[in-house]
């Protein structure tokens, strides 16, 4: 029984990439990589990917103590890639200190890894106000009672007073919500290919535009 086997063994016996997998023409790559980024997205939203907007985002301490977290991308731009969080919490401080980033996207279904290294920069505060009121009401309420990633109060005596200051003005958005943008300097397109002949192409900032390398799988 495939139970009695080892973690280790059931490890190795798991299929990886399963079913159809797009090409990668990087003959066909444009000549900076934020373009495709945004057809990449685009063919994993047609291809009904799960959570294609759901990233991995890394930052670092002044020391180089690093922390990971999975956020949702909010949009892409000629120059950034946007994401929005507390900059009250851990990884706001991260960034106060360290304003680099690390992202990754994972699309399993297409065998894609989109990896991101970039500096962070606040985006202006009309487009934080303008993300935090899209959110649900729920999460509005929690932000702002929130010490995001402190420990929770027995009493979550917050909440209450977060839901009357949104009851006593709707649009109230915490000084703390922040629209960040990612500035890339390098960006690496990894696709797999049935034979596991993948293919890997970077792009790297320049001082007049992007190189673009094509890198050992
Ligand atoms: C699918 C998914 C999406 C998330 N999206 C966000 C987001 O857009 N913004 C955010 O602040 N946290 C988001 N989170 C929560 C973060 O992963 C993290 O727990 C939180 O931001 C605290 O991070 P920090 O302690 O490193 O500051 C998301 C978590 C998951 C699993």
């Amino acid at each position: 029984m495939d139970s009695d086997l080892s973690l280790r063994a059931r490890l190795r016996a798991l299929p990886v990439f399963t079913g159809e997998l797009p090409q990668f023409d990087t003959d066909a790559a444009p000549e900076a990589p934020l373009p495709l980024l945004v057809e990449w997205l685009e063919a994993a939203i047609t291809a009904g990917v799960a959570q294609p907007h759901a990233m991995a985002i890394a930052t670092a301490t002044r020391e180089g103590v690093p922390s990971n977290r999975t956020l949702l991308l909010k949009d892409v731009d000629t120059e950034a890639v946007w994401f929005a969080s507390l900059s009250s919490g851990p990884k706001g401080s991260d960034l106060d200190e360290n304003p680099h980033a690390a992202l990754v996207f994972y699309w399993r279904e297409q065998g894609r890894q989109v990896r991101i290294v970039g500096t962070v920069d606040k985006g202006p505060r009309a487009v934080s106000e303008a993300d935090f009121l899209e959110r649900h009401p729920n999460a509005r309420a929690r932000a702002i009672a929130g010490n995001q990633s402190e420990p929770v109060d027995a009493e979550d005596a917050g909440l209450a007073t977060a839901k009357q200051i949104l009851a006593a003005d709707p649009d109230h958005v915490p000084d703390a919500w922040t629209a960040y943008r990612v500035i890339p300097t390098s960006v690496e397109f990894w696709q797999a290919e049935r034979e596991r002949d993948q293919v890997r192409l970077r792009y790297r900032r320049t001082d007049d535009g992007w190189t673009k390398e094509i890198l050992w799988p």
